[in-house]
């Protein structure tokens, strides 16, 4: 059996950045700003995409175009090492956790999107989220969204993935841009676009790195990094193109719908009158859910807004039940077929357990997706650094351009060295920070310091030391 592949190069693109665009934009995103400081968040949130992201989505391509299959089967293939292997299989149980929680947000969505055409939540919106977030009712939206998402899946890559994502991105931009527009006029707009878009740099410069480790977690999340969906899709990649350009415009794109989501949001949070500050993961359902209430037309705002954010979330979703789909077409020869039909039953069960208890919902949705995303994106990058070494900077060089062909070997360095020293070092010091630790995985140990030079001083040595050590070693370079 051939494996399947995409038909045209903007139905990779436009199907990875359906991947990428979902709820991490339109829901996580203003959520996380609101959270951290509007504008300054942004701005740190722009500068990981763009130095962590862009690169790591690249490692991502390299590995999936190189093997040409999916996360388990090109770890063990590339490496022919039973730990690389094993490895891999993290992959599987990531694509299972993810959709678990994200097809019941989903559920969420498309009942929102329903009771939008009568006004059901407009007359007491915070009640009526705690009254269908979780239950009975939840299970039954997740199972209808986690359909919706099989059917696709099912009709294959070509005909299911690609030819859905062709329709569903342009128009989730065209409604978004309509929205935006609309939401501009309000009275007290301005004020919403100011928080987002004008950087207070005071507030920046001293919580600085209580920021950094949410935009580097909502960057993984918002452009799908990690989980192995972006090596999944490049392994359908049939010729060669340039991954560098491919891999900067899947980021750029996702980052203006960011952005547009938050011109979206943001003006109409404050133009009613609730600010930023009622953010929060209820934020779409409550705060944004109760605007619409108050004004005109707001069953109209509420539909569009609602059908825009089911789209993304399916674009989405589909991305990741292919990962699973992947493994066992790939590895066991099973028919797309049973394996989307037996898949459907591990959801169906694991979904209802995140829809029937927040607790559950909140341990999943959260630190345990955290977690997995950022281990497994270093993961994919010490793969590609230390494994694939020369063949990863031949592989990003095929069928690129001239810029492309001399970023390769630094990109070499940043996805072998600095990059996972600085997920892990974030990482652990986003834990800390939950935890109430004052800030930074050293003050652990009773140290106090300068956290900026440290940090900084850590980062150059050991990226030196890895330099002279990816010289030695026989595999790179
Ligand atoms: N990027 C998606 C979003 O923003 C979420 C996602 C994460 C999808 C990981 C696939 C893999 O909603």
């Amino acid at each position: 059996m051939t494996r399947e592949s995409w038909q045209t190069r903007i139905g990779f693109i436009l199907a990875a950045v359906g991947s990428a665009v979902g709820l991490g934009n339109l829901w996580r995103f203003p959520w996380m700003t609101s959270e951290n400081g509007g504008a300054a968040f942004l701005l740190v949130y722009l500068g990981v995409v763009l130095l962590v992201g862009v690169p790591g989505l690249l490692a991502e391509f390299v590995i999936g175009r190189r093997s040409r299959r999916n996360p388990v089967g090109a770890l063990s293939d590339l490496s022919n090492s039973k730990y690389w292997s094993a490895f891999g299989h993290v992959f599987v149980v990531t694509g299972v956790v993810l959709l678990s929680f994200y097809s019941v947000v989903g559920g969420w969505i498309l009942r929102y999107f329903a009771e939008s055409f009568t006004g059901a939540y407009f007359a007491n919106p915070g009640a009526h989220f705690d009254a269908v977030s979780y239950g009975l009712d939840a299970v039954g939206f997740h199972l209808l969204f986690l359909g919706v998402t099989a059917l696709v899946v099912l009709r294959g890559v070509r005909r299911g993935i690609e030819k859905a994502t062709k329709l569903m991105m342009p128009a989730i931009v065209a409604l978004l841009v309509a929205l935006a527009a609309w939401g501009l006029t309000l009275d007290g707009a301005a004020e919403g676009v100011a928080f987002f878009l004008s950087p207070d740099v005071g507030f920046l410069r001293a919580n600085f790195f209580d920021i950094l480790p949410q935009a580097a977690g909502q960057a993984l999340f918002t452009l799908s990094l990690g989980a192995g969906t972006m090596l999944t899709y490049a392994s359908y990649l049939g010729e060669d193109r340039s991954l560098v350009a491919d891999g900067t415009a899947i980021a750029v794109l996702n980052t203006l719908v960011g952005v547009l989501a938050g011109v979206v949001v943001f003006p109409i949070l404050f133009a009613l009158g609730s600010g930023a500050g009622a953010g929060g993961p209820g934020a779409l359902f409550v705060s944004l859910a109760g605007a619409f209430a108050a004004l005109p037309y707001g069953e109209v705002v509420g539909v569009v807004f609602f059908g825009v954010v089911l789209l993304a979330a399916l674009s989405s979703s589909i991305s990741m039940l292919e990962i699973p789909v992947s493994f066992l077409v790939d590895e066991y020869g099973v028919s797309r077929r049973r394996a989307v039909a037996g898949l459907l039953g591990v959801f169906a069960v694991t979904g209802s357990v995140c829809a029937l208890d927040a607790g559950v919902f909140g341990v999943v949705a959260g630190p345990l997706v955290d977690l997995l995303l950022t281990g497994g994106l270093v993961g994919f990058l010490l793969f590609a650094g230390w494994v694939l070494g020369t063949a990863a900077v031949e592989e990003l060089r095929r069928g690129a351009g001239s810029f492309a062909q001399s970023v390769a070997t630094p990109w070499l360095y940043a996805v072998g060295v600095v990059i996972p020293v600085f997920l892990i070092f974030t990482f652990v010091s986003g834990l800390a920070g939950a935890l109430g630790v004052a800030v930074g995985p050293l003050s652990l140990l009773g140290v106090t310091f300068d956290q900026t030079r440290v940090f900084l001083a850590v980062t150059v040595a050991v990226a030196v030391a890895s330099f002279l050590g990816l010289r030695r070693s026989r595999s790179v370079l």
